[in-house]
């Protein structure tokens, strides 16, 4: 039986946030001030809970195990999925300016969207979960729901709590809000074109292949 301790691991430092600014510097980007800082204290809250000591230093991978990026971490990803899914809205607001949609959601639940991750991919959750999946099932929550839990705990807006918990698989019994549809469109695809490009580890060439999908060979 494995309680879940809501006390941090590890205390939350100013440098702690510091390091999460600088390994998610759009997150200077968001204007409402609140929600600026529950952005830094959400990802500085999971890291505290984990083993991992920055964004950085959790592997750039869709699913431990699963579509690794060769060079790359998840800041990696979440900075990407943030920047694509701004360029959908901008696009669009910039040709219907009618179209209102949330500029500062669109980046805190880009760079949110994965902040279960910290748990998810934890070495040692994972060894407790490999040892005996028919004790604490594997995993035992996934990411987007322990990111919505991280959400709600630090405070954040239900916005962004929808879409931790929605723009993956498990939104597909919800209706998602627009925000998380940008998201979840921006988030879906990335790994397939990684593949396509040639960016992943050769561990993901099964789930490619399952998507019809040949890496393109990298120059060397
Ligand atoms: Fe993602």
């Amino acid at each position: 039986m494995n309680f879940l301790d809501r006390r941090e691991r590890r205390p939350i430092t100013p440098s702690l946030r510091d390091h999460v600014l600088e390994d998610l510097p759009e997150i200077a980007q968001i204007t409402h001030d609140e929600l600026r800082s529950k952005t830094i204290e959400a990802w500085a809250y999971a890291l505290a809970q984990s083993a991992f000591d920055r964004v950085t230093d959790i592997p750039g991978e869709a699913n431990p195990g699963t579509l690794r990026l060769r060079r790359g971490n998840q800041a990696d990803h979440l900075r990407s999925v943030t920047r694509i899914a701004l360029a959908i809205a901008d696009d669009f607001v910039g040709a219907f300016p009618e179209a209102r949609i949330d500029r500062d959601i669109i980046i805190a639940g880009g760079l949110l969207h994965d902040v279960g991750k910290a748990w998810e991919f934890d070495p040692e959750n994972q060894a407790r979960w490999q040892g005996d999946p028919s004790q604490s099932g594997l995993p035992a929550l996934r990411h987007p729901v322990y990111g919505a839990h991280i959400c709600i705990a630090v405070g954040l807006p239900e916005e962004i709590a929808h879409i931790a918990l929605a723009h993956s698989h498990e939104g597909g019994f919800q209706t998602r809000s627009l925000e998380c549809l940008i998201i979840h469109r921006a988030d879906d695809p990335w790994w397939s074109i990684a593949g396509a490009a040639g960016l992943l580890d050769p561990v993901s060439d099964g789930i490619l292949a399952g998507r019809k999908i040949t890496p393109r060979l990298l120059p060397g």
